[in-house]
């Protein structure tokens, strides 16, 4: 499937109404966007797939901003799903980008681009705008205005990222699977998909686990998971990884999830879901067990069938499962 976004981000220098910026370029939320001289560009892309196409693409690609990354000529951003992403973008491109540099900010026009493009005008920001393969790209002069505060979001005193899963709230799935927990989790254990570290905080709560492996593909919300299991008595381990196509941690004792079912770019994609539940089974022990929670109209038995020794659900409220399942 073609990624409007990426193709219509070059709109305005294609039709020759703006140059290409001469200096480094800053690109956010970075995918390959077939951009000239991959040299000049500095790529940021938390979550680990897309940034491993970016790589692929001969960008130079980091997971994060860091200090340094200062006095680029020009921001190119691809919008995110999330608002205050998109405001967080905009925000960390206005301070690394010289006055008077050219921001670019693309989007399919179903994403939020368009709330973008009418609060900075309602901010009095001269704008210009193209439209292109059902995505806008408008473009707009360091230094922007905050739209604004940038604060990140918090639940119970934990920490969650800007940007990824269930930002500043504790998902309705995950508070079920806690409650259906078996009591008896002991060994090793990993959370695949563990966010900011929720499930692996209330399993060292309530069980006794040797060790904790956190699998995470979103950079920001596994840093989160770090400072929010900061205390914790078992051994933890973080991994930024994508449990699709990565070497995954083996022998575990316990694999517990609360699998996606959209991809990065927000597509439905059950057999995400699908590819956890093998990823899981390839990381247990023989005996060893997996639970999990999903969506109930999400089609995960068979994958467990078909895998697993012994299937059982433990819960069902209408709205989620849970499945435990033994190797
Ligand atoms: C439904 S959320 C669950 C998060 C957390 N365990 C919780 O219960 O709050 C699924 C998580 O899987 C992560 N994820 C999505 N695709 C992934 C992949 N290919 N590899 C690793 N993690 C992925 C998402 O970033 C998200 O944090």
């Amino acid at each position: 499937m073609q990624d409007a976004a990426a193709l219509t981000l070059t709109r305005p220098f294609d039709t020759g109404a703006l140059n290409w910026p001469e200096g480094r370029i800053l690109f956010l939320n970075a995918r390959p966007a077939g951009l000239a001289d991959p040299a000049r560009v500095l790529a940021v892309q938390p979550e680990r797939g897309l940034f491993l196409g970016c790589q692929r693409a001969d960008h130079d690609t980091h997971p994060a901003l860091r200090e340094g990354d200062a006095g680029f000529a020009a921001a190119f951003i691809l919008a995110a799903r999330q608002r205050a992403e998109n405001e967080a973008m905009l925000a960390d491109a206005s301070a690394r980008v010289v006055p008077g540099g050219l921001i670019l900010m693309a989007g399919e026009k179903t994403s939020g681009v368009e709330a973008i493009f009418k609060a900075m005008q309602k901010a009095g920001v001269a704008l210009e705008k193209w439209s292109k393969h059902h995505a806008v790209v408008f473009a707009a002069r360091a230094p922007l205005p905050m739209l604004t505060e940038r604060a990140e979001a918090a639940e119970a005193g934990m920490r969650t990222p800007v940007g990824g899963f269930s930002v500043g709230t504790i998902d309705a799935g995950s508070r079920l699977l806690v409650e259906h927990l078996p009591d008896s989790m002991k060994g090793d254990v990993a959370d695949l998909g563990a966010g900011w570290g929720y499930l692996a905080l209330e399993i060292a709560r309530r069980a006794e686990p040797a060790s904790l492996a956190l699998i995470e593909s979103h950079h920001s919300a596994l840093e989160a998971a770090k400072a929010n299991l900061a205390g914790c008595k078992a051994s933890t381990t973080f991994h930024w990884l994508d449990v699709t196509c990565e070497p995954l941690p083996k022998t575990k004792d316990w694999v517990v999830m609360n699998p996606p079912f959209h991809d990065a770019l927000g597509r439905h994609a059950p057999h995400l879901g699908q590819a956890f539940i093998r990823a899981g089974h390839g990381m247990l022990k023989p005996g060893g067990r997996l639970v999990m929670v999903a969506n109930r109209q999400l089609p995960y038995e068979k994958t467990l069938a078909d895998l697993f020794k012994t299937v059982e659900k433990r819960a069902d409220n209408g709205r989620f499962k849970v499945l435990l399942a033994r190797k």
